[in-house]
């Protein structure tokens, strides 16, 4: 299938590729003002770490080309935007991208608009490079012929352009053909796995299995996999990960199967501002996305979308730059 881009830039609008109607409709969304792209962000419509970056960055080009239009003032103009960077909280590169645009404002709209398109192309080399170091790092660190993987939520070329994070790292090895096949979590409650993961993989001709989120310490603990490979949605200075809620099941089964969990990420994920997963702000969303259909009206829900990882359960940290073993850290 002929797939539209995930995220660009036309003509002074986003266009961005609808991630809530995959894998059943491939639909494009044209976006022309921050409200709009607002909406779009927190629909997940956008989504995935690095890609919320670049959309940060075209949204503050998206924002003075509104500005321009609608005669906002530089205060106006300085509240979108912020409104923009905290559109989700937990992934720090959507205001980390966003707040590197901000000197870029002073050089004029074309600057900005340059300056934007540019992150877009800068996701996507990173993101090829997490991926052949990562696959190198587990060939070494599983010493296998054929590796099988585990995986949850979506960290491919939907969540971060390019090849991706840890399905970059899937896609590496099979390049490599160092793969036997991937386990894919359905990451309740909107089941980026199943729709998303699943979706790229059968793309790719990946041989892969959709597993119920709450069987996956059950077939890690089964020898199912080799090694867990997931992204991240922020890194602490110690490297405690915030990632996608069920992630800390994942690295506590790995770590009692005695199995590598590596964390695949760009260096704009770790954050040296957080010292320590506490301090990670956890997005909740609505009650909704885990009431309906099945629970009474009525019933409230805690519906927290990220988890935190604590530093000691994570084996190996992989960056475009290098391999991080947190637990060999005295801390
Ligand atoms: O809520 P989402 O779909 O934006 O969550 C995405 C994840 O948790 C991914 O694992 C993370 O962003 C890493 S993407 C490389």
């Amino acid at each position: 299938m002929d797939t539209p881009d995930v995220l660009a830039w036309r003509d002074g609008h986003i266009e961005a590729l609808d991630q809530t109607a995959l894998p059943h409709e491939v639909r494009t969304l044209r976006l022309d003002t921050v409200d709009e792209l607002i909406a779009a962000i927190t629909s997940l419509a956008i989504r995935g770490a690095p890609v919320l970056g670049a959309a940060g960055a075209l949204g503050v080009a998206l924002a003075v080309r509104q500005g321009q239009r609608d005669g906002w003032d530089s205060r106006r103009l300085t509240a979108e935007i912020d409104r923009i960077a905290a559109a989700r909280p937990t992934a720090v590169n959507l205001a980390r991208e966003v707040n590197a645009m901000r000197p870029v404002l002073a050089d004029g709209p074309d600057a900005v608009e340059t300056a934007a398109r540019a992150a877009l192309g800068t996701a996507e080399r990173v993101s090829r490079q997490i991926s052949v170091r990562g696959a190198i790092y587990l060939k070494d660190a599983v010493n296998k012929k054929r590796l099988r993987v585990h995986t949850h939520c979506n960290t491919g070329s939907l969540a971060c352009l390019g090849w991706g994070t840890a399905l970059g790292v899937i896609r590496a090895l099979h390049a490599e053909d160092a793969l036997d096949y991937v386990i894919v979590d359905e990451t309740r409650p909107l089941l980026q796995g199943a729709r998303l993961t699943c979706w790229e993989l059968a793309q790719l001709g990946i041989d892969h299995q959709l597993a119920g989120d709450s069987a996956a310490p059950f077939l890690i603990s089964q020898g199912a996999a080799d090694a867990v490979v997931v992204g991240a949605d922020r890194i602490a200075a110690n490297y405690d990960v915030a990632n996608k809620i069920g992630t800390y099941s994942l690295a506590l089964a790995a770590h009692r199967a005695g199995i590598p969990f590596v964390v695949a990420a760009p260096e704009s994920t770790i954050d040296p501002d957080t010292p320590s997963g506490s301090g990670i702000p956890i997005e909740r969303r609505p009650d909704e996305e885990i009431t309906v259909p099945a629970a009474p009206t009525g019933t409230r829900a805690v519906n927290y979308a990220f988890d935190i990882t604590p530093a000691d359960l994570v084996t190996a940290v992989v960056t475009e730059e290098r391999v991080v073993e947190p637990q060999t850290f005295v801390r």
